[in-house]
């Protein structure tokens, strides 16, 4: 694939959050550097991969593949399209490239971390249930935990419709006799996987956030709804799994 020389406004919008005015603004007063120079007008050609772009002195990393971090909001749908909620994409925006997809599914009402990308080989290894990614929640639940449920998922439970699930470990938060807080790892995304796991324990999760799968840890600076791209480093560290 050839790389066309693009305009560095464009570039920094496709591969930072700057809009295109701040991009301007941010070379006006020299924080926008290519291969090693500050280039003042955005409206000047770079070409991707080749030349190093920089602003405020962090590297621009330049794929063709996209890659950002979504705090998914309750109330809309992991998927590309649907007929009746808004989806994850609709969040991301028009401006951006049309073969994005979100890593995994969220339940509706499940907030937290998601990852949206086009890069079909990441989602391929995040998912493959061979790899046994950890992805940790936080919950909140309804009931009374049992004094053992920490072991029993740590030894693996039983679903209640026979499935066994992979070893986990469960963190006690908070707790009393009519619900509390926890944190929970597990290596596999089974549907409604941790719903049924408190279930299975005698427990209703009423409230669900992914924090982290893998390396990649939810930014908590982003709120309900909003997304960022992945920095350099998120991205190396997610290759190496
Ligand atoms: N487990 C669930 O029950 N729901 C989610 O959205 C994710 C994991």
């Amino acid at each position: 694939m050839t790389v066309k020389p693009v305009r560095l406004d464009r570039f920094l919008t496709e591969m930072t959050s700057l809009s295109r005015t701040q991009a301007r603004e941010a070379a006006k007063r020299g924080r926008i550097l290519v291969n090693g120079v500050p280039v003042r007008r955005t409206e000047e050609k770079i070409l991707p991969g080749t030349d190093r772009v920089s602003v405020d002195g962090e590297e621009i990393l330049y794929t063709a593949q996209e890659y950002y971090m979504l705090n998914k909001p309750a109330g809309v749908v992991s998927a590309t399209e649907d007929e009746r909620y808004s989806t994850v994409l609709d969040l991301i925006g028009e401006k951006k490239r049309k073969d994005l997809f979100p890593v995994g599914r969220l339940d509706l009402d499940t907030e937290g971390l998601l990852l949206i990308t086009n890069d079909g080989a990441m989602a391929h290894r995040l998912l493959s249930p061979r790899r046994h990614v950890d992805k940790v929640y936080l919950i909140r639940y309804e009931g009374t935990l049992p004094a053992d449920a920490a072991e029993r998922f740590e030894r693996g439970i039983v679903l209640e419709d026979g499935t066994e699930t992979l070893p986990a470990v469960l963190e006690l938060l908070e707790g009393g006799e009519a619900g509390g807080q926890a944190r929970l790892t597990i290596r596999e995304g089974k549907f409604h996987q941790v719903k049924r796991m408190m279930e299975a324990v005698g427990c209703r999760v009423v409230y669900l956030k992914r924090l982290s799968m893998g390396s990649l840890v939810l930014d908590e600076n982003l709120k309900p709804g909003q997304y960022r791209p992945l920095t350099k480093q998120e991205l190396e560290d997610l290759r190496q799994i």
